[in-house]
């Protein structure tokens, strides 16, 4: 199978999540196009995975090679971002959370139903190896019917423009969309969900480590 020509967009979580992914895998995709508005995050990419860098997110869109377009922006770019993308009939990953209001959401999901490219949401963690013992474990029947979780999720440091604590924005739900994922695929969605953050003070891992 030819690898899916890529385009990523975004350079922070773009290049630790993405990027050392696609370079685990050059059977099934081939980094192209490496986007940000940041020069320096550009170089610093295209100097570890190698691609064409570029500030213009339309390179990506028409260049006719590109099969799939990545999207690690800030949340309120990622509705504006997927839809030129889908428009492009490029398939779209996007992080989590996927948009900023349910609005938004809503119309990317129906625009994704009419496009030639499959819209995907960056849920990656629910494929991890502790999700999958936690479903086994309900699957089984062994927890009898749960009426409770408890989840530990460490949070590795605050990165990023999204995190910082303005409860108006995405900042401190931003994170609450692993810990839904993380719930809602073993135990099914009728399960109250209480949150409440702490403050680790393990060092943050790169995300080599932890994946
Ligand atoms: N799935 C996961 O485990 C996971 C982990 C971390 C972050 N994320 C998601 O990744 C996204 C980005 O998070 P982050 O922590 O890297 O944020 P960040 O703010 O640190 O980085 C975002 C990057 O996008 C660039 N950018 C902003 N607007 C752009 C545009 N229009 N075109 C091109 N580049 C643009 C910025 O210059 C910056 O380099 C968020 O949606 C977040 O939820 C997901």
């Amino acid at each position: 199978m030819k690898p899916l020509v890529v385009g990523v967009t975004g350079l922070a979580a773009g290049l630790g999540l993405q990027c050392y992914m696609f370079r685990l895998l050059p059977e099934l995709y081939r980094i192209k196009w490496l986007c940000d508005l940041d020069d320096a995050k550009i170089q610093r990419g295209v100097a570890d995975y190698g691609g064409t860098g570029t500030r213009h997110f339309d390179d990506l869109l028409r260049d006719p090679e590109v099969d799939l377009v990545t999207i690690a922006t800030p949340v309120a770019t990622h509705a504006s971002l997927a839809k030129k993308a889908l428009a492009a009939g490029k398939h779209v990953l996007l992080e989590k959370p996927i948009a900023a209001t349910v609005a938004e959401a809503d119309e990317l999901i129906a625009l994704s139903k009419k496009s030639k490219g499959i819209l995907c949401i960056g849920h990656q963690r629910r494929f991890m190896a502790n999700q999958k013992v936690a479903q086994d474990a309900v699957n089984s029947g062994d927890l009898g019917r749960v009426l409770s979780v408890r989840l530990d999720l460490p949070i590795l440091g605050v990165r990023g423009s999204d995190q910082p604590s303005d409860p108006a924005t995405w900042t401190q739900r931003f994170m609450v969309t692993h810990v839904y994922d993380y719930i809602v695929p073993p135990c099914g969605s009728g399960l109250p969900i209480v949150a409440r953050e702490a403050r680790s003070s393990l060092r943050p891992l790169r995300y080599a480590e932890w994946q």
